[in-house]
């Protein structure tokens, strides 16, 4: 038997009629005096494994008698086309060899509360469910690759460790950095931007900090983000660039990700109504259609989760809001010269009330301008030297944004909270595991 392949749940259509060695861990088993019927699962799939007193002899069906729940195994058998099973295949087993016997495995099929399920996500990580999610959000890392390298876009990795705020100081983690004051970062934006002088066009994609300090289903303290920046990019570049890539991540999921779709129930009909262009409104016009619903909410104030729902739901896919007021926004935003109160913004709302899951803009690119407003946000210019260097050696106007992994797998998934999509969310309150 020694000659025998070891194959993945996923390879076995390639095997059928022939002995393989599967080898993962033991998801479900059902018994009988003469049978056991085992769900076997390898992290590409769950396949029954069907064990035969008659087949295996005394000894070993009696060894899987004994395991439990996440046991560690190997199996050889010979694969079964079998159209009513999971998978379309299943296995007739000739030998079993344990790795490891388990016991106790806390995760039962039963229900379990989210706090329980948190604090065992090392473990949490091997249902179902969780693996829908972790292999969409693989493919939308891969597709948000390909697509940037699509576009011309250089892979540019910024510091994790950092001198300077990029999103506010009320949400920066400070840490000692040698006796000198360090961040981690914000944002990969600011070193996007000097990217996007020596290379044209780069993007970023790395975790990002802010120590939110509220619960909320749409704020991790640790989340990764896409950040494409582009020299000679306008507003419009901008937000046709934003509209591509969602688009492209759409594409990519509902390609490859149909069975995981189904796992998580999600409506697939309001992914596939995503197409380019989306609609847009300004803040202004925001604002009117939110007081047309009586939600008063005045120029200058910031819209919340809510303002944000109600304005998406009006549209099937999703919204771009640009020109935000000037006070609402980070340091770094090109004001607009048509109205100088408001910045060359645009947020992307995802539509069925998930919110925000885009930031970005259009950058001053004057030196005299910027520092203008580096001090009307009382803001250090010192730890920024180098980045009001890049206004003083070829300065081009530019834009980029920001994409917010997390959030916007919430909605590719359908999910109600984003903490499923990070293999281990940092919230408020949660350093474990
Ligand atoms: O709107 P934000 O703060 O923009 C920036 O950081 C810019 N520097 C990006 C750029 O222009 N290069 O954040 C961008 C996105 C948000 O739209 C949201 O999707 C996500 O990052 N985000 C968070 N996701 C999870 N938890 C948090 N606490 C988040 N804060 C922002
Ligand atoms: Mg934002």
């Amino acid at each position: 038997m020694s000659d025998t392949p070891t194959v993945r749940i996923d390879e076995l259509a390639a095997h059928v009629e022939q002995d393989v060695r599967l080898q993962g861990w033991l998801y479900n088993i059902r018994s009988s005096k003469k049978l056991h019927f085992m769900q076997l699962r390898d992290g590409t799939g769950i396949v029954q494994v069907v064990v035969s007193k008659a087949d295996v002899g005394d000894e070993i069906f009696e060894l899987v008698s004994g395991m439990g729940q996440e046991s560690s195994l190997r199996v050889i058998g010979n694969v079964k086309a079998d159209e009513r099973a999971q998978g379309g295949h299943e296995l007739l087993a000739s030998d079993v060899q344990l790795i490891q016997n388990t016991h106790d495995y806390p995760i039962t099929p039963k229900e379990h509360g989210v706090a329980f399920l948190l604090e065992h996500r090392h473990l949490w990580l091997r249902s179902k469910r969780q693996h829908a999610v972790l292999r969409i959000r693989s493919q939308v890392e891969q597709a948000a690759h390909a697509f940037f390298e699509s576009r011309g876009f250089l892979r540019f990795d910024a510091p994790i460790l950092t001198p300077a705020e990029c999103e506010g100081s009320s949400t920066l983690f400070e840490t000692d950095y040698f006796d000198e004051k360090a961040y981690l970062t914000q944002s990969g934006q600011l070193y996007a931007e000097a990217g996007a002088q020596a290379f044209g066009r780069v993007y970023t994609f790395g975790p990002t900090f802010r120590a939110e300090k509220s619960k909320t289903r749409r704020h991790l303290m640790e989340f990764w983000m896409i950040e494409p920046e582009a020299a000679f990019f306008d507003l419009d570049d901008d937000i046709e660039l934003a509209e591509g890539f969602i688009c492209a991540l759409l594409a990519r999921v509902l390609e490859t990700c149909r069975p995981e779709l189904e796992v998580l129930e999600r409506d697939t009909a309001a992914l596939e109504a995503v197409t380019q262009p989306f609609p847009r409104l300004s803040y202004s016009e925001a604002l009117e259609r939110l007081r047309a619903q009586n939600m008063n909410i005045e120029f200058g104030e910031d819209f919340g989760a809510d303002e944000e729902t109600v304005l998406a739901k009006e549209f099937d896919r999703p919204l771009v809001v640009h020109r935000y007021p000037a006070s609402l926004k980070p340091f770094y935003m090109k004001r607009d010269p048509d109205d100088p109160s408001v910045v060359l913004n645009m947020d992307v709302l995802a539509p069925e009330g998930y919110g925000e899951i885009i930031g970005g803009s259009v950058r001053e690119e004057v030196l005299e301008t910027l520092d203008a407003q580096i001090a009307e946000k009382q803001m250090d210019p010192e730890p920024l030297g180098w980045y009001r260097d890049l206004r003083r050696y070829g300065s081009v106007p530019h834009a980029g944004f920001g994409l917010g992994l997390e959030r916007t797998l919430t909605w590719i998934c359908g999910l109600h909270h984003l903490r499923e999509t990070i293999p281990f969310p940092r919230l408020m309150g949660r350093l474990y595991p």
